[in-house]
């Protein structure tokens, strides 16, 4: 048994969450950033982990399109989604927009790992637009951006789960 977990992250945020859950896996798990290396040879795992996470409402164009290329060879493993976002009440219409429909559905679970505003790593119109979305969140009395790291736990243990039941 082999797992390869595929991530997306703009600010490190996702990146540190993939290396938490590689951990918390029952099996040899090989980790790409897709935004710097081609996934290859996807026969070579029994289990794929696909993650990115949310900027302006969209999660990046690479982790769709990896889900649309490859659907069929997905449809044949076991998969699991993650995402991280400011807004975890958006989490499953970001994930509806994100990843196509079967996938959706054929996936073990779908996990929000809540999210991080790096500042240091933001430019002028990123801070801009994080003023705003505070602004928004405290006039809306919604979600600000946190860590939920016992929902990479959760995702990890329904993962070995179902990795359990296929041995
Ligand atoms: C410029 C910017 C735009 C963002 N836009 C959204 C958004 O539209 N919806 C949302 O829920 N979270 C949004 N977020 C929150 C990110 O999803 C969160 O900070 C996440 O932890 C980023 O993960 P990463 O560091 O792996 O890229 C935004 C964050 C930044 C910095």
């Amino acid at each position: 048994m082999k797992t390869l977990i595929v991530y997306a992250s703009r600010f490190g945020y996702i990146s540190d969450c993939t290396k938490m859950l590689k951990e918390k896996i029952n099996d040899q798990v090989d980790i790409i950033d897709i935004l710097k290396q081609k996934p290859t040879n996807l026969n070579e795992y029994d289990n794929i982990l696909i993650g990115g996470s949310i900027k302006m409402g969209a999660i990046q164009k690479q982790i769709t399109s990896f889900c649309v290329k490859n659907m069929e060879v997905l449809l044949d493993k076991k998969i699991g989604l993650f995402i991280a976002c400011a807004q975890i009440k958006s989490k499953d219409r970001y994930i509806k927009e994100a990843i196509p429909p079967r996938l959706v559905k054929h996936a073990s679970d779908i996990q929000c790992f809540g999210g991080e505003y790096r500042n240091e790593q933001l430019n002028f119109f990123e801070k801009k637009m994080i003023n705003l979305l505070e602004k928004f969140a405290e006039q809306n009395n919604s979600d600000r951006p946190g860590p939920i790291f016992e929902n990479i736990t959760t995702f990890a243990t329904v993962f070995n789960k179902k990795i359990d039941k296929k041995n």
